[in-house]
């Protein structure tokens, strides 16, 4: 059983990342086989223009992983890029891929909608992912719900493809990442890098206090009893409380009389000292690059190894590959 998945390495990961995906990727690492995850540069070039940028954000994302838990000894890590059959693997793909499957996909529908120019490669994304998919057999695809669209186009394009040319691919199933884990921002909104109001995992302990001591919150008296189910400051901090700490604080907040002070003096104390040992673990990697390019060196052969076999399938099945002469 093949597990996998891709993270576009477009910035930092904050805590909706790690809560909402990532930590979720390292709860099944070693759960059914091999999980190969990867860190899909490819896409990530649709927005990241810059060279140093999109090169540091590549290697700031697995040297994350790896901290946060991502154990290259359970799971497969690699660089989306580094295995290039996907890439041919995508051009056979997008022979067979309907205009009209592409042109109802969100991600490249509302930028046109919004009058702002798209490119090749924002619109064919959608293959690409399928080949990303395709290209290892894989089963289970773990992704937040705004991927959906993109696993069913997977599945139609590797269902036409084995209906033309004989079964080839194996079709994949979502596996939705649990809703209830949607973070919010310092905002109130969702927690997302597109709106500023994110809160990084890797931040330091003094600077994160600061940002904590900024989230929004309302201006009800300190005397006034408070629902806790609403309030994002206590969304934030069941995050990382234990059950008792999180009944604590909710009836706090039910009996009022406190101030969101001390909401977030308590929010930032346990933070800091959740994501401490992964803050510990990273600086102990940064201090040995060597280490991250091999474990994304044997990811990459891993991963290319089993994606030659598949491309292989597909050429012979479609004829570009020639057969043996006799
Ligand atoms: P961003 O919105 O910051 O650009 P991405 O779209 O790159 O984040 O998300 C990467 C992964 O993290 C996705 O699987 C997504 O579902 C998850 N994720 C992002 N933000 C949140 C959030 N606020 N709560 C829960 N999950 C999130
Ligand atoms: N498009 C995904 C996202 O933005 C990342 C991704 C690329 C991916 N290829 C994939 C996820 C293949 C799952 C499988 O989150």
């Amino acid at each position: 059983m093949r597990v996998l998945s891709g993270i576009q390495p477009t910035g930092r990961f904050h805590w909706g990342n790690y809560f909402g995906a990532i930590r979720q990727y390292i709860d099944l690492q070693g759960d059914r086989g091999r999980a190969f995850y990867f860190i899909a540069n490819l896409h990530a070039l649709t927005t990241v223009r810059e060279r140093a940028t999109l090169a540091r954000y590549t290697l700031d994302a697995a040297l994350d992983l790896v901290a946060l838990g991502l154990d290259p000894e359970k799971a497969t890590l690699f660089v989306q890029s580094d295995v290039p059959e996907v890439s041919e693997l995508c051009w056979l793909l997008m022979t067979g891929t309907p205009m009209g499957l592409l042109e109802r996909c969100v991600a490249y529908k509302d930028k046109k909608a919004k009058g702002l120019a798209a490119d090749a490669g924002l619109f064919t994304y959608p293959v690409l992912m399928a080949a990303d998919i395709l290209a290892y057999d894989s089963d289970i695809v773990p992704v937040g719900e705004d991927q959906i669209q993109h696993i069913e186009v997977c599945r139609d394009l590797a269902a036409s493809f084995n209906h033309e040319f004989g079964e080839t691919f194996v079709l994949p199933k979502a596996k939705i990442l649990d809703r209830s884990a949607r973070v919010p921002g310092t905002d109130g909104e969702k927690m997302s890098k597109s709106y500023n109001n994110t809160l990084a995992v890797f931040e330091e302990p003094a600077a994160l206090r600061k940002q904590i001591m900024r989230i929004v919150t309302d201006s009800r008296p300190m005397e006034q009893p408070k629902d806790p189910e609403s309030d994002h400051l206590f969304q934030l901090y069941s995050l990382f409380a234990s059950d008792a700490q999180r009944e604590e604080m909710a009836a706090l907040y039910r009996r009022g009389g406190f101030g969101y002070g001390e909401v977030k003096k308590a929010l930032a104390e346990l933070a800091i000292d959740f994501f401490g040992p992964a803050r510990a673990r990273r600086k102990e990697l940064e201090a040995q690059p060597r280490r991250v390019r091999e474990i994304l060196g044997d990811g990459a052969a891993t991963a290319r190894a089993k994606a030659r076999e598949v491309l292989r399938r597909a050429q012979d099945a479609c004829g570009v590959r020639l057969p043996e002469p006799c």
